[in-house]
């Protein structure tokens, strides 16, 4: 039996955890930073700052077989880079590997250099020039800062006026800020994710999020509010698009030289013109991972092992539909600083509940942040799979807020 180690702390971390402790190669998860709310769900958290690469290098060490990181900020600080010079067996994008997600220019020239279908966009580094570009591109637009934002940097402007409004915005927050202005593309979204070790590559089933805060896709950009998986409204020519997309991807960074391995998620629009590139992620989405690891039979620990040695297993899947609702801050996006009680999952309710922002309050569990946790609710059809989603939400949402349509495109 073997331990292992994942880097991160959110509802993402609490899934990739439980599909860890489902192996029966694997003894012990642990999990750092984690939450308190996964120490409910088995897994062993460890309070290291996901930043603080010396100590869970030295922890990896003596303790664990694999160390996996969930989010970007470590991946494009380099947390990979570091654990491999000290031959630590890792999974995740080294540094300059994780530029495709943590720098929107370096991805926008990765795409055309590779003729990879994407936006039209230009990147600008004045307010001046900002405003020339929205004029040039009309209205829709959107506006994009450059470098990580959580899902949270993004404006799809309907006016002048509001493309305008955000462009100030950014340059007040950052007076050197780099900005992409982008054209508005129109259709549905996916979200289309794969485990790679250079060309080697698992596909999971498409995913599909909600980033707006409210019904309906109105209101400012989030995270991601809930997602289900299969998406059962895309063809199989849609789908085959979306593989094509991944393939061509991964072929691009081996003639680039960017060789490595990790989780490679595509944004993926599917337009008039066929499908588009709205950005790369180099490592598991959240929500959709709460949506897509319950539906793998596979191993996880040996499926991911079997990568790092070059490797690609079959996908077995179990043929459900499952559907994710992220239960947030009522003031998430813009405002979370109120904490509310956060109420305890029971031992059967511990199966489809995902832990975020948790900490240990002196009266009970309190939500710290944004998000605080994803329930997550299964089916023969999505249809069943949100009802599920919605009864059990029911009981463990208290005083926090969701969106009451996630699978609403599909339905
Ligand atoms: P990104 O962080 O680039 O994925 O953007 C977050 C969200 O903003 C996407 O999931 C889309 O819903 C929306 N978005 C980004 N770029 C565009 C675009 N060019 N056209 C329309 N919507 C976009
Ligand atoms: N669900 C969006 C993301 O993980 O970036």
């Amino acid at each position: 039996m073997v331990n292992v180690l994942v880097i991160g702390n959110g509802a993402r971390e609490s899934a990739l955890g439980q599909a860890f402790l489902r192996s029966p190669q694997v003894d012990t998860v642990y999990v750092a930073p984690g939450n308190v709310g996964m120490s409910l769900l088995g897994l062993a958290v460890l309070p290291v700052a996901e930043t603080d690469f010396a100590s869970l290098i030295q922890f990896a060490q003596a303790h664990v077989a694999l160390t996996f990181i969930g989010p970007e900020a470590p991946l494009a600080a380099g947390i990979v880079d570091a654990f491999q010079k000290a031959e630590l067996p890792v999974f995740g994008p080294t540094r300059q590997l994780a530029q495709l997600e943590a720098s929107k220019q370096f991805a926008k020239a990765f795409m055309k250099r590779h003729h990879l279908p994407t936006a039209a966009a230009r990147v600008v580094t004045t307010q001046e020039a900002a405003a020339a570009a929205v004029a040039d591109f009309g209205t829709p637009v959107v506006i994009k800062a450059d470098g990580l934002a959580a899902g949270k940097g993004v404006t799809v402007a309907q006016t002048q006026a509001e493309a305008l409004a955000a462009v100030s915005q950014l340059y007040v927050d950052h007076p050197h800020a780099s900005v992409v202005i982008e054209e508005c593309l129109v259709g549905q979204e996916a979200s289309v994710l794969a485990m790679f070790n250079g060309i080697q590559r698992v596909i999971f089933p498409l995913a599909q999020d909600h980033k707006r805060r409210f019904e309906g896709d109105t209101g400012p950009n989030t995270g991601g509010m809930g997602a289900f998986s299969p998406a059962p409204q895309f063809s199989a020519e849609q789908l085959e698009q979306a593989h094509a997309l991944i393939d061509q991807t991964l072929a691009g960074m081996v003639v680039d030289g960017l060789y490595g391995n990790g989780v490679l998620y595509i944004g993926v629009m599917f337009t008039a013109d066929g499908p588009k590139i709205l950005e790369y992620n180099l490592r598991f989405g959240d929500p959709e991972t709460q949506v897509l690891l319950p539906q793998v039979e596979n191993d996880f620990y040996q499926m991911v092992q079997d990568l790092l040695a070059g490797k690609a297993d079959d996908l077995k899947l179990d043929g459900r539909t499952y559907c994710g609702v992220v239960a947030a801050n009522p003031g998430y996006p813009q405002d979370t600083r109120h904490s509310l009680p956060v109420l305890v999952p029971n031992e059967a309710q511990r199966h489809y509940w995902y832990p975020a922002g948790i900490v240990q309050g002196t009266d009970g569990l309190r939500s710290h942040g944004g998000r605080i946790l994803t329930v997550i609710g299964a089916g023969n059809d999505l249809k069943t799979a949100q009802s599920q989603a919605y009864q059990r939400l029911a009981e463990l949402s208290g005083a926090l807020a969701f969106r009451k349509d996630i699978g609403w495109h599909a339905l």
